[in-house]
């Protein structure tokens, strides 16, 4: 009995936090990097649905680069990183939009459905709802800057009590152009803008950003990370994610949370517990 009375109190430990989102939307950044074990992502699956089923509005965008990188060394497709970014061409494009739009989006929507959610997987390119223009002038070959997020779209989806699930890729300019490769943090933190969400929450797979002797920042503003950068402790693919989470508060987000991927219920334990496990960025 003492056993079942404690669950009962655990679960109402709960009870402030979800008051505190229920009806908030909140975007969540579920990175390749984290997609690493069929458990894990069941289990991301169903702390996803859990918070869905109390009220919180999840928008969910994926990336893929692990995935990505098999297929283009199958097909022997060259592929590298400049600031974090993949160099796209249209080859590797196409095998972007494939592994990401196909297998990685269809996959996540599944586990959701099947966990109880109601998810509909999406890109940019379904009714155009992401634009984009080429990034840096071609620096980056097709990699895209979001030039445009229609939010109305996105937010229908949310009222009808949908989770959208989105690729990372945005339209092109015309019919025969083969769309934009969107580095997936940017585009979180574009989209949060957009649905003016409370939070994004990017799950990576390091338990946050890590000063030069490999500790946690739990806490990092815009100078530190301006500093950070520069000194080459934020490199790889931290650049864009750090970027991102300050692009999406000065765009009205209240907070940015890097938390670990690979920590079981890390989403819950971030949300529904006072210390939190990651880096938060706030406003
Ligand atoms: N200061 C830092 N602290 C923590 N991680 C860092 C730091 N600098 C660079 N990194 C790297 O950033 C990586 C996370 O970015 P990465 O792009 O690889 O993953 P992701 O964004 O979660 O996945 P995907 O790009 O596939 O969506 C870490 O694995 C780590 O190697
Ligand atoms: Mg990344």
């Amino acid at each position: 009995m003492q056993d079942k009375i404690q669950k009962a109190s655990i679960l109402l430990d709960a009870l402030p936090y979800i008051k505190k989102f229920a009806k908030q939307t909140i975007v969540i950044k579920y990175g390749g990097a984290a997609q690493i074990n069929p458990k894990l992502k069941d289990e991301f699956a169903r702390d996803i649905v859990l918070l869905y089923l109390v009220g919180i509005r999840i928008i969910i965008v994926h990336g893929g680069g692990k995935s990505i990188n098999n297929v283009l060394d199958k097909l022997k497709i060259e592929s590298h990183f400049v600031d974090g970014l993949r160099v796209t061409d249209e080859k590797a494009m196409e095998v972007v939009e494939m592994v990401l739009s196909g297998n990685v989006n269809k996959e996540i929507t599944t586990l959701l459905n099947f966990n109880g959610a109601k998810a509909i997987g999406l890109s940019g390119k379904d009714a155009n709802f992401i634009k984009a223009k080429t990034a840096d002038g071609g620096k980056y070959g097709l990699v895209g800057d979001i030039t445009q997020v229609n939010s109305e779209m996105l937010l229908q989806l949310i009222n009808d009590g949908f989770i959208p699930v989105i690729a990372p890729i945005a339209s092109g300019d015309d019919e025969k152009h083969p769309g934009y490769n969107i580095n997936a943090d940017l585009a979180a933190s574009e989209i949060a803008k957009s649905v003016k969400a409370k939070k994004v929450i990017f799950l990576t797979d390091t338990i946050g950003v890590l000063d030069k002797d490999k500790n946690l920042l739990s806490k990092l503003k815009k100078d530190d990370i301006e500093k950070l950068k520069i000194d080459g402790t934020i490199n790889g693919g931290m650049i864009p994610k750090v970027d991102a989470c300050l692009k999406a508060i000065e765009g009205g987000v209240d907070d940015a949370h890097i938390i670990d991927g690979r920590i079981q219920h890390s989403i819950i334990l971030e949300l529904f517990t006072n210390e939190g496990i990651g880096t938060i960025i706030k406003k």
